[in-house]
């Protein structure tokens, strides 16, 4: 039986006490300090966790951690809450079992962290999704909110709880948070108005003042200084390690996120502003003529700015300060209230203003937090409550306090050692019955109905007459002087009447924890918790809607004359409430241990862990423990559970149970030292043995895992099998038939093919043989009609004249020749000489005579032409045709002469008898008569002149008188000159030694240029006995002026402005004449 546990190896001292060895008060003390020094802050006792506060942040609640304990067996890895915490939440989810963590210790133990870390463990582990995170940050966000208004800073603990809270947190099925409920027991509202040396006021009092803006106070009409408010104790507002500001935001952000809507939020803090306001009324005395005292409020400025903040009308809660009315039957009588009753009333308007507020943010979270689903669910429930308290100074407060710490040792005594014991005697199992103490006689003291300390109390609150904190005492010490754990100086005991540590106004009473005095002053006024009905209804008549909800007996339609509930009485009763729902559910224990006074790590002050373990009853815890059985469980069930690890109960056990459950167990080999059969349930000894069971089962329940897994991975495997085999049958069957198919195409596709070649092949073949069938009879054909030509041509040949086709030939040719030329003598063109047409030819043999036939006509009709001319005419066109020798192609201004007739006269001189002078002094017949421009040889200019030209000569004479200027014999002429260009200009040069060329050369320009050169040469060349006339045609020639040799030069001008032929001495030797140019 192996089991290795992480209890027991590598373990700093001893995980779980009951291992311990030996047992001592001694040994379990320094196992305690030898795993809190080595930060092992959590021990067990069997199931129950005993948690160290180490007063400083370990890393051993990080996500990892979580991870680490999630779904482990308890005692599988080293004590932890969250193995706690795991537990429990398994067994709800897993065995529908309802549990409850009841965490236990003195104020500063650590219950309210141990509270928060089981919470986030649930949270971290249970179900997610959008809906159920939500749920979840709810539910730990609702921790900041309540703690802000509710914990508050004590000489024992700079966070404690002065409330009691108890959460329900509901999950479904699934083990899927659903919501929550939390229930309130009794806020400590006395340190509204007061609170002890060295301590605080709730904290949410100093976090408004530090962590609000600016803006935020101005509306709320506060000021940052502590110093400024009455409520607020100066001597420890700063807390080291608190920061109050950042503490701020986290609460506002905490109730955004429970859902606190912003008015809501703003309510609650001009709430909080009303109270410090309140605190800071102050009331003087006044006296009245009819001898009684008054009370007036001194400074009004902030009794103004609270009721403007609750919207509540100045005079009325002035009245109320001053007055109080009491209603008895049909009586209404207001007397006047002094200045203590004054300060009484307002500091009781400051707590019950504070306290139901507090109750209404419980009310308002649970509304938010509430399971939605109306589904049956389980539940968690967690008790934090505020820790054992021993002060300087106790009063009613800690009374209450201690009296539920006292509920909660004596429900643990009941389920852990009495309910124990008892039962192995029940079950009759052997045992040696275990002294502890009992705190059921104390609770008794406290609670007893009829002689108990509350009920006391309470019958005093409510006795007529006077009744005062003397008068309690004194009933007290009556009644409960005979009571072992009450002690009181004026006690029937005279034992204590010479204690001093006892004072008059004190009683004292031996708690579990130890023994604690109590002032009874303030107990009965507290126990009434009195509200004049004054201040109730001044407060029901605000305008603010939140503090008209917490005043409802204000509400003057509602006036109820019966006394309220006494405070002690409320409390025992919801307490009695409380003690009954953790009784219905499954507990876990946290047993939290302060280490030291000092707040401080790393101490451990023996004297005060040791007082701890004595009255926590650990040490009995152990005991009880250990001389009995970790483990229990009706026999049906353990049946149930184990009866898979023997065979004979396997599957079906069919006697008793308890058999068995006697056969499984020696079947197991489990030492028979390790259990015991009781009456209806069997008692296993030592967890070990337990864990033994549960890991066989687990194994067990492995392979059997594995057996069906097995199976049904076989069946699921078959059923694949089976649906592929039956899948791969139809998938063949269709396969095959496509293959067929494709087979029987592709072979039916391929005898096409054969069988067209076949039949092509046949088809050519056939055609072969009828081409060749047709040719043979067309060779037929051809040789029988040959051979019928030859046959017919050799019987007709005696018929035909040998010559007969030259005959046809010629005539044939004969015909043609008599269609062309009749054919061509209708179409024959024009007479002119020019006239460029002529039919075309229509028979190619007959080109050559085509083309002579149109030379003959030409030179024919050409003839006929000539043969009209006369004489005249004739000369004329001789003369033209010479013109036409000289200059075509030589001269530009040649073709513009063509058309001009060369008229010879053009002066008419022989009939102009202008002329008649000079026409006499001619002799010869003129031939040419015109004015030409005698070029000036100084400077280019022209003179006219007439110029005629004889047979003989050439003349020269003035145009206007006719006088001969020069007569040059035309055999004194050497040769003319002339430009190839477009001018007129000529030069006229005479032969050297000549008699005319004495005087010169002539240069002139004339007009009609081209007859006058024509008919020079040509009278020059009729004229037998002279040299012929050179015609000198370029454009630079010389012209002899009497000794000098001058060079006209002829250059083309661009045609501008109709600029004529110019002519102009360049110099000596050049006379440049400028001819314009066509462009
Ligand atoms: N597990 C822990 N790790 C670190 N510090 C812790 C732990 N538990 C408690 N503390 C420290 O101890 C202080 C007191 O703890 P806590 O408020 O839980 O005490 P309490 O038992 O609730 O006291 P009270 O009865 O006065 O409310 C905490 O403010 C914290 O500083
Ligand atoms: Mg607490």
């Amino acid at each position: 039986m192996e089991v290795k546990t992480s209890l027991l190896d590598n373990m700093i001292g001893v995980g779980d006490m009951v291992l311990l060895e030996p047992l001592s008060e001694e040994t379990f003390l320094d196992n305690l300090r030898n795993r809190f020094d080595h930060n092992e802050i959590y021990t067990y006792i069997g199931s129950v966790v005993i948690s160290m506060n180490p007063y400083r942040s370990l890393p051993i609640f990080t996500p990892d951690k979580v991870e680490e304990y999630r779904n482990r067996n308890f005692y599988e890895l080293s004590p932890h809450i969250y193995a706690l915490a795991d537990e429990a939440y398994r067994s709800l989810r897993d065995q529908d079992k309802d549990q409850c963590i009841l965490i236990t210790g003195e104020s500063g133990a650590g219950k309210t962290e141990a509270s928060k870390l089981v919470m986030s463990y649930v949270a971290a582990v249970c179900g997610k999704g959008q809906e159920v995170n939500k749920v979840k940050e709810q539910l730990l966000q609702s921790n900041p909110v309540l703690e802000a208004f509710g914990n508050a800073k004590t000489v024992r603990n700079d966070n404690s709880s002065r409330f009691g809270k108890y959460m329900d947190i509901e999950f479904d099925f699934k083990g899927d948070p659903l919501g929550g409920v939390i229930s309130n027991y009794l806020l400590e509202k006395s340190r509204v108005v007061k609170q002890p040396r060295g301590e605080r006021n709730f904290h949410v009092f100093y976090q408004l003042l530090s962590g609000a803006s600016d803006d935020t106070l101005k509306k709320l009409k506060l000021d940052r200084d502590f110093s400024k408010y009455n409520y607020l104790s100066l001597d420890s507002a700063a807390v080291n390690g608190l920061d109050d500001a950042a503490n701020f935001r986290t609460v506002r952000n905490a109730m955004q996120i429970v859902g606190f809507m912003e008015d809501e939020v703003q309510s609650v803090l001009e709430l909080v502003a009303a109270v410090l306001k309140l605190g800071n009324i102050e009331f003087k005395p006044e006296s009245r003529c009819n001898g009684t005292d008054e009370s007036r409020i001194k400074d009004k400025n902030d009794l103004k700015e609270m009721c403007e903040l609750l919207g509540i009308e100045q005079s009325v809660l002035e009245r109320a300060f001053s007055y109080r009315t009491v209603e008895a039957k049909l009586e209404k009588v207001s007397t006047t209230l002094n200045v203590a009753q004054a300060y009484y009333a307002r500091d009781a308007l400051a707590k019950n203003l504070y306290s139901r507020l507090f109750s209404w943010l419980v009310t308002r979270i649970n509304e938010s937090i509430k399971a939605q689903a109306k589904t049956r669910h389980k539940v968690m429930g967690v008790l934090d409550i505020y820790g054992f308290e021993i002060f300087e100074d106790n009063s009613f407060e800690q009374f209450i306090i201690n009296y539920c710490n006292e509920k909660l040792q004596q429900i643990f005594i009941e389920l852990t050692l009495r309910e124990e014991q008892e039962e192995y005697v029940r079950e009759g199992i052997e045992w040696t019955n275990i002294e502890y103490f009992n705190n059921a006689i104390i609770c008794d003291l406290i609670e007893n109905h009829q002689n108990g300390i509350l009920a006391m109390l309470d019958e005093e609150c409510l006795r007529p007459g006077t009744v005062s904190d003397e008068t309690f005492l004194d009933k007290l010490n009556t009644i409960c002087a005979e009571h072992q754990h009450f002690e009181s100086r004026l006690s029937k005991n005279s034992k204590f009447l010479t204690d001093h540590s006892l004072p008059h106004s004190c009683f004292r009473i031996q708690h579990y924890a130890g023994k604690v005095l109590y002032r009874t002053e303030g107990f009965v006024d507290k126990n009434n918790d009195l509200l004049y009905r004054d201040l109730s209804q001044a407060m029901y008549k605000a305008t603010h809607s939140l503090i008209k909800q917490l005043f409802p007996e204000g509400n003057p339609a509602k006036v109820n004359l019966k006394r309220p509930l006494t405070a002690g009485f409320q409390f025992r009763a919801s307490v009695g409430t409380l003690m009954r729902n953790l009784q219905t559910k499954n507990p876990n224990y946290i047993r939290c241990i302060k280490p030291n006074d000092k707040k401080a790590p790393h101490i451990f002050t023996d004297s005060l862990v040791c007082h701890q373990l004595r009255y926590l009853g650990l040490m009995e815890n152990v005991r009880v423990r250990r001389a009995g059985y970790a483990f229990r469980q009706a026999y049906e069930p353990c049946l149930e559970r184990y009866k898979m690890l023997c065979k004979r109960t396997w599957p079906h056990w069919k006697g008793p149970a308890r058999e068995g459950v006697e056969v499984l167990m020696p079947d197991l080999q489990v030492p028979t030292e390790e259990y015991a059969y009781g009456r209806s349930k069997i008692f296993i000894r030592n967890p070990r043995t337990l864990f033994f069971l549960e890991e066989r089962r687990k194994q067990c329940l492995e392979d059997l895992a594995a057996l069906i897994q097995k199976i049904y991975r076989g069946w699921k495997c078959r059923s694949h099998f089976l649906l592929l085999k039956e899948s791969q049958i139809v998938v063949a069957a269709w396969y095959r038939r496509f293959a067929q198919q494709k087979k029987y195409k592709q072979i039916k596709s391929a005898t096409t093919v054969v069988q067209s070649y076949t039949r092509g092949w046949q088809a050519r073949k056939l055609l072969r043989e009828l081409k060749y069938q047709k040719r043979c009879e067309e060779a037929v054909t051809t040789i029988s009609a040959f051979w019928h030509g030859t046959q017919v041509r050799r019987e007709y040949r005696k018929f035909f004249r040998a010559n007969a086709g030259k005959k046809i030939y010629d005539f044939t040719i004969q015909r043609i020749m008599q269609k062309y030329f009749l054919g061509l003598k209708s179409t024959v063109p024009s007479m002119s000489p020019i006239d460029k047409n002529w039919p075309s030819r229509r028979y190619l043999f007959l080109d050559g005579a085509h083309t002579e036939l149109r030379r003959i006509f030409h030179l024919w009709r050409c003839k006929k032409y000539r043969s009209q001319f006369t004489e005249e005419k004739k000369a004329v066109y001789e003369e033209k045709l010479e013109a036409s020798e000289i200059f075509k192609d030589k001269k530009t201004l040649y073709p513009s002469s063509v058309s001009q007739p060369f008229k010879g006269d053009y002066l008419e001189i022989s009939k102009n008898p202008k002329y008649q002078k000079l026409n006499s002094a001619v002799d010869e017949k003129v031939l040419l008569a015109d004015v030409v421009n005698k070029i000036n040889r100084a400077n280019g200019k022209g003179t006219p002149r007439i110029f005629l030209l004889t047979k003989k000569s050439v003349v020269l004479a003035d145009q206007k008188t006719g006088q001969v200027k020069a007569s040059v014999p035309l055999p004194d002429l050497s040769s003319v000159s002339v430009s190839t260009q477009n001018d007129g200009f000529f030069a006229l040069k005479l032969k050297e030694g000549s008699a005319s060329a004495i005087k010169g050369d002539f240069l002139l320009s004339s007009e009609h240029l081209i007859e006058i050169i024509t008919k020079l040469h040509r009278t020059g060349a009729t004229a037998a006995e002279r040299e012929q006339l050179d015609i000198d045609i370029s454009d630079e020639f010389l012209v002899q002026f009497k000794q000098d040799k001058v060079c006209v030069k002829f250059i083309q001008a661009a045609l501008k402005n109709g600029n004529s032929v110019s002519c102009k001495r360049k110099n000596n030797r050049l006379l440049e004449v400028s001819v314009p140019v066509m462009a």
